[in-house]
């Protein structure tokens, strides 16, 4: 249990300085356990997809501690600031547009142009954020595909020593997750039932609101993920050796003459961090009109990196 610390002042200043290091750290909320990360971080947020074993780049919730933040952080139009005022810190998360072309921020969004944002309601959580000094990328703090947890025993026993550390809140008081609204559309749509119900954002909307039929676990038209980073410029995958008309990106240690490698060592946690801003800057060089990437393994991180750039590469 060497990884659990109980959330004094002491740790929690210890889990700021993991956190703003690129480190994971595991903290209670009022829903579950989050598994967070410095947001600007790309390195830091693909370490959080492999951790949990996610095979695809879900979109991540960033965590703010003042509600204030938000209109800085995200596009933030007068209902959103509304409810923000009205709710957080709370179990309630808003998908808003994007402010602005950011690219650390494309992992975390998963190269969609919405951005996700809770500010939780939760003492641990809110003072680790403050003294992080960045909002913080939580996905639940569990392996993909299993149930969130509600204590910090239940985060040691699905995720081990992937995390640097976990502070230890005691249980969760709400016990299950947030409830996601996409304030994106003229109607409020609900795409996740969480802490805060239906009937509570009505009343205080004075509307009706949607409830999406989607699956909350697959956000929506997740085909759709990289449209905005498909390059423009022809890609060609599993690229065993580059053509002289096309731009290469490498992987591994193969590559000694690549002009960008996703990672010369081969660590597919590198290469996912590095895959959108490599592939904004492969498709911007002027001297060539084609790309070509070396094969990436599919296993682990590889499975998300592979995907993405098969829709790139249609
Ligand atoms: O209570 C919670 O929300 C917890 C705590 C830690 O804050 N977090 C949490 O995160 O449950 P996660 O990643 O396990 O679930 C977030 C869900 C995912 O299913 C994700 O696909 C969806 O929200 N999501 C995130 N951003 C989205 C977006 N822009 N559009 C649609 N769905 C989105
Ligand atoms: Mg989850």
């Amino acid at each position: 249990m060497g990884r659990i610390f109980v959330a004094d002042d002491i740790n929690i200043g210890r889990a700021a300085v993991a956190i703003r290091a690129g480190g994971l750290v595991a903290f209670p909320t009022e829903t579950v356990y989050g598994l967070g990360a410095d947001v600007y971080n790309p390195h830091a947020v693909a370490a959080i997809f492999a951790a949990k074993g996610r095979p695809t780049f879900n979109p991540l919730i960033s965590h703010i501690a003042e509600p204030d933040f938000l209109k800085e952080y995200a596009v933030a139009d007068s209902r959103a600031l509304f409810l923000a005022k009205k709710f957080w810190p709370a179990p309630l998360t808003f998908v808003l547009p994007r402010k602005d072309d950011n690219p650390a921020l494309d992992l975390v969004c998963a190269g969609l142009k919405t951005i996700t944002v809770r500010c939780p309601n939760h003492p641990v959580a809110l003072e680790l954020i403050r003294r992080s000094g960045v909002p913080i990328a939580a996905p639940s703090a569990n392996r993909s595909q299993s149930i969130s947890p509600t204590t910090a025993q239940a985060v040691f026993e699905s995720l081990g020593d992937n995390v640097d550390m976990i502070l230890d809140g005691g249980p969760c008081a709400v016990g299950v997750e947030s409830t996601i609204i996409d304030l994106t559309t003229p109607k409020v749509v609900m795409l996740r039932a969480g802490g805060i119900t239906k009937e509570e954002l009505e009343e205080v909307l004075g509307e009706e609101i949607i409830i999406s039929d989607g699956n909350p676990d697959k956000p929506n038209s997740p085909g759709q993920l990289l449209r905005h980073y498909a390059p423009s410029k022809k890609l060609r995958i599993n690229a065993a050796t580059p053509e002289p008309d096309e731009f290469f990106i490498g992987f591994g240690k193969d590559y000694p003459n690549a002009p960008l490698n996703l990672s010369p060592t081969g660590d597919l946690r590198e290469a996912a961090a590095n895959l959108f801003a490599f592939m904004r800057q492969a498709d911007s060089q002027d001297k060539y009109n084609k790309l070509a990437m070396a094969p990436i393994p599919n296993n682990g991180l590889g499975l998300a990196i592979n995907d993405r750039i098969k829709r790139a590469a249609r």
